[in-house]
C-alpha cells in the first residue's frame, strides 16, 4: 500500500495528538449535556474510535451511512441515506463525527435531515477540512482537526475505491492510482 502514497501528510503521532486535543475541547464543552456522537460510515470509523476514547464524559454513539462518492474521486452531489439512526434524537446534543469536509454536500444534507429531528443542539466535528473545494456555503465545523490541501488523501479511515482505510497515517494518494 505504501508504494501508492505520494507523501505522508499526517503521521500517526500527529493524528493521535490532535485527536486528544479535540477530545479535551469536547469534554470541556459538553459537560452536563446529553452527548450523542453520530459517526458517518465508513470513513469516520477510526477517527470515531479514537475520539470517543479521548472524551471523558458519559456519551452515547450511533452510526449513519450515506453515499455521495461512489468509487471515484469526484462527488456526484447526490446524497443517499443507506443506514439511518437507531433512535430518536430529540433532547440530545448531537455531534456529527466525519472524516473530511470537502464539497460540504454530505454534511449540509445531514445537518438538514438531523436538525429536522429536533435535537437539543447539533454540531460538526471533522478530522479534515479541505476548504478549497467547498460548494455548500452553509456548513462549517465547530471542531476540525487539520486543514488539508486540495489533494486526494487516504488512510486512517479514508478510502479510495474502498481501499487504504487501514493505513495508520494519512497520505496523499499518487495520481497514477486514480488517473489510469
Ligand atoms: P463532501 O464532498 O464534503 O460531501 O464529502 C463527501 C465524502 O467524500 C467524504 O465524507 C469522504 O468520504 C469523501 N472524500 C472527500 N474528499 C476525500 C479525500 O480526499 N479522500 C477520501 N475521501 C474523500
Ligand atoms: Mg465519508
Amino acid at each position: 500500500m505504501n508504494e501508492c502514497i505520494e507523501k505522508v501528510l499526517l503521521s500517526e503521532k500527529e493524528l493521535h495528538d490532535r485527536v486528544s486535543e479535540l477530545g479535551a475541547r469536547i469534554t470541556a464543552d459538553y459537560r452536563g449535556r446529553k452527548l450523542l456522537l453520530v459517526s458517518v460510515l465508513k470513513g469516520s470509523v477510526i477517527f470515531m474510535a479514537d475520539l470517543m476514547r479521548a472524551i471523558d464524559l458519559p456519551c452515547e454513539i450511533d452510526f449513519m451511512a450515506v453515499s455521495t462518492y461512489g468509487a471515484g474521486v469526484k462527488t456526484s452531489g447526490v446524497v443517499e441515506i443507506k443506514k439511518d439512526l437507531d433512535r430518536q434524537i430529540d433532547g440530545y446534543d448531537v455531534l456529527i463525527v466525519e472524516d473530511i469536509l470537502d464539497s460540504g454536500v454530505t454534511l449540509s444534507y445531514l445537518m438538514k435531515v438531523l436538525t429536522a429531528k429536533n435535537p437539543n443542539s447539533i454540531r460538526i466535528c471533522t478530522l479534515l477540512d479541505k476548504p478549497a473545494r467547498r460548494k455548500a456555503k452553509d456548513v462549517s465545523a465547530t471542531y476540525a482537526g487539520f486543514e488539508v490541501p486540495d489533494e486526494f488523501v487516504v488512510g486512517y479511515g479514508l478510502d479510495y475505491a474502498e481501499k487504504f482505510r487501514n493505513l495508520p497515517y494519512i497520505g496523499i494518494l499518487q495520481r497514477e492510482v486514480y488517473e489510469k
